[in-house]
């Protein structure tokens, strides 16, 4: 048996949230035009919003002035957020435009003020924005946003919820095949555990569980021939894609799970269904069932922190950690990059796992 456990002391200790990356904040519809949301991203205060213009963008919550949530502004229809304090007025890229108190005479120069602007990106309905390391806010951004690869691509149903936990227990939970007939296991659904054979590639970011013959009963909604791919992407980000074939037609169905840390003990975990829209009857399913499988994962994990208090150590066995292993050695990775300023190496080897769930 192999053991691991996380480097979480010593001047490399890696740290809780991986900069440099890109982070679900939220989607796209919860904001709209003249909208301001007050998130929290990293244990950082961020105002979401969308300008007049329809530009989505994304400041730290904190009036530069007097720290007042510039969410509890407005938007203004010169593209521009008020504070509601004095009425400072901010551009979407954080640059102050004005000043309503000052009078002729007073030079002062509004634009040397700004708050900080972080850069956001919309696609398929959903709004990433990218935490980049301190003192690096000016820099290009090293990746690209996770994409969903169906061409235009529309959220056709969501789900999240709120663990109380931190994001490394939320991913490995994602990736983790070994609890799903314990924690997911119901009477109209016990699969009697087997052995499971897995072909692992890595990926730019993280690795692939290979195409493959889906063994769960539910998948033979979309018909016969139906094969899944899935794969996970630092920071938080898996993705299941799904093709089968229906009346003929191929199909793809994408699961996306996003894990975004709101701070060091809460994670939301969203899941996103995309699917053709004459697909749309299967939506039903995901809407009875959806919840309670996402909310299995979310009681476990407040479970487990009932042990995590005592600040036990852990163990990650072979096979059926392997995934949670690799997971640990592509932040750790990361982080190093990050922290040394040279290119990120994926530490993950293709290899074929074994295991019985
Ligand atoms: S606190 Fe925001 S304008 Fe004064
Ligand atoms: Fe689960």
């Amino acid at each position: 048996m192999t053991a691991e456990a996380p480097n979480t002391t010593g001047a490399d200790a890696v740290p809780i949230f991986l900069r440099d990356c890109w982070y679900m904040a939220t989607h796209a519809s919860n904001i709209r035009r003249g909208g301001l949301r007050r998130e929290m991203l990293l244990g950082e205060p961020v105002l979401i919003g969308r300008m007049r213009d329809g530009t989505a963008f994304a400041l730290r919550d904190i009036c530069p002035h007097r720290g007042v949530p510039l969410s509890a502004g407005r938007v203004l229809a010169e593209n521009t957020v008020e504070c509601p304090y004095h009425g400072w007025r901010f551009r979407a890229d954080g640059v102050c435009a004005l000043i309503p108190s000052l009078v002729d005479g007073q030079q002062m120069d509004a634009s040397n003020i700004s708050v900080r602007s972080y850069r956001v990106r919309e696609q398929d309905g959903l709004i990433w924005i990218y935490m980049s390391a301190v003192g690096r806010e000016a820099a290009e951004a090293r990746t690209e946003p996770p994409k969903v690869g169906v061409p235009n691509a529309r959220p056709r149903w969501v789900e999240s919820q709120t663990f109380a936990c931190g994001i490394d227990h939320a991913v490995i939970g994602l990736m983790d095949p070994a609890h799903a007939p314990y924690v997911h296991g119901r009477w109209w659904w016990r699969v009697q555990p087997k052995v499971k054979t897995k072909h692992y590639a890595p990926l730019p970011n993280g690795f692939v569980m290979t195409r493959h013959q889906p063994s769960k009963p539910m998948y033979g909604l979309l018909g016969g021939d139906v094969s899944t791919e899935i794969t996970f992407e630092l920071p938080s980000t898996r993705f299941e894609n799904i093709r089968g074939t229906w009346a003929g037609r191929q199909v793809d169905v994408v699961g996306l799970t996003t894990c975004t840390p709101r701070d060091a003990e809460t994670t939301e975990v969203t899941q996103t269904f995309y699917w053709p829209a004459w697909l749309s009857f299967i939506k039903p399913f995901f809407m009875a069932l959806g919840p309670t499988f996402l909310g299995d994962d979310r009681k476990i994990v407040e479970l487990q922190k009932e042990g995590l208090k005592f600040n036990p150590s852990l163990m990650l066995i072979q096979d059926s950690d392997v995934p949670a292993m690799w997971y640990h050695r592509l932040k750790k990775a990361w982080a190093e990059s990050v922290r040394t300023g040279t290119p990120f190496v994926n530490p993950v080897q293709e290899k074929t796992l074994r295991w019985r769930s």
